[in-house]
């Protein structure tokens, strides 16, 4: 037995492999994080090693404190996850004031978590507590077609939602809340952290301009195929701009309106603004 035995170790390391698969982590681009359940801890308590000392977060999340979490490492590849998941994941403990963590297992090279750490933490925080507890894994990728975006689109939550709803009839289904846009900022630090969460309070999909996404979500399948439907219709829309003849034709607010009736879902008239063409 090893952790590689325990469930949601092997999820883990199976979504890093399928987001490598699909090109949205070259070189260390990219990082994951999950909360673990009390029986994750009890499962995985036997191949902890003795703790590290504590490391400062970069930021406060009290919310958090005594949790533990599986997280990538800063500068380690996607790539190399499934092969060589010690290297390059590990699971640290949040300190009881939810400022520090030490690290259980794992980064055996020396290795230490993403230093997306803060934007982790920070949306893992606001999820918890709006979800009551129900949300786990916070997803961040480079995923191109999104990324591609950002360089020709107003950088706003209504434009992104609304152009993204519009390319794939399940989109609004599976995203009705939408998507959050923060604008270029230095990545890595507390500043972009706090902007992130912000807009989890909101959404489950917050964009970084020329940079990425953020996905939040339950379990390792529903956050990686949030991700994957956001991607997917970025690409289409991608070609879509790329043909150079502008849409003919569309799904108007109207058909949105009808497509949330059938399907229960509640979607924000903010979204469904008149276009001017
Ligand atoms: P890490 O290697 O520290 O996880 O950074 C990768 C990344 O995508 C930064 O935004
Ligand atoms: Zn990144």
């Amino acid at each position: 037995m090893s952790l590689t035995d325990i469930e949601f170790f092997k999820g883990f390391i199976d979504m890093c492999d399928k987001g490598f698969k699909l090109g949205w982590h070259e070189r260390n681009g990219g990082n994951l994080s999950y909360r673990m359940t009390d029986e994750d801890v009890k499962a995985a308590k036997d191949y902890f090693n003795t703790p590290s000392e504590w490391f400062e977060i970069g930021t406060t999340v009290k919310l958090l404190a005594g949790e533990f979490f599986c997280v990538t490492g800063s500068g380690k590849y996607f790539m190399n996850v499934k092969s060589n998941p010690f290297d390059s994941l590990g699971i640290i403990e949040i300190d009881e004031n939810g400022e520090k963590y030490r690290i259980h297992a794992g980064f055996v090279n020396g290795g230490k978590p993403t230093s997306e750490l803060p934007s982790h933490l920070m949306n893992h925080e606001v999820k918890k507590h709006l979800t009551e507890g129900k949300y786990r894994v916070i997803y961040h990728a480079h995923t191109t077609n999104i990324i591609a975006l950002t360089f020709v689109l107003p950088l706003t939550d209504e434009v992104f939602t609304r152009e993204l709803w519009e390319m794939a009839t399940e989109c609004p289904v599976v995203f009705p809340d939408g998507v959050g846009v923060v604008e270029w900022m230095v990545p890595g630090g507390r500043d972009i952290a706090v902007a992130t969460s912000k807009l989890m309070e909101k959404y489950d999909l917050a964009i970084w301009a020329h940079h990425g996404m953020f996905a939040a979500g339950p379990d390792f399948d529903t956050t990686f195929g949030l991700m994957h439907t956001a991607e997917k219709s970025a690409e289409i829309l991608v070609k879509v701009l790329s043909m150079g003849m502008g849409k003919r034709q569309t799904i108007s607010p109207d058909n949105f309106r009808d497509l949330a009736a059938d399907f229960n879902v509640k979607l924000p008239e903010k979204f469904l603004y008149e276009k001017e063409d």
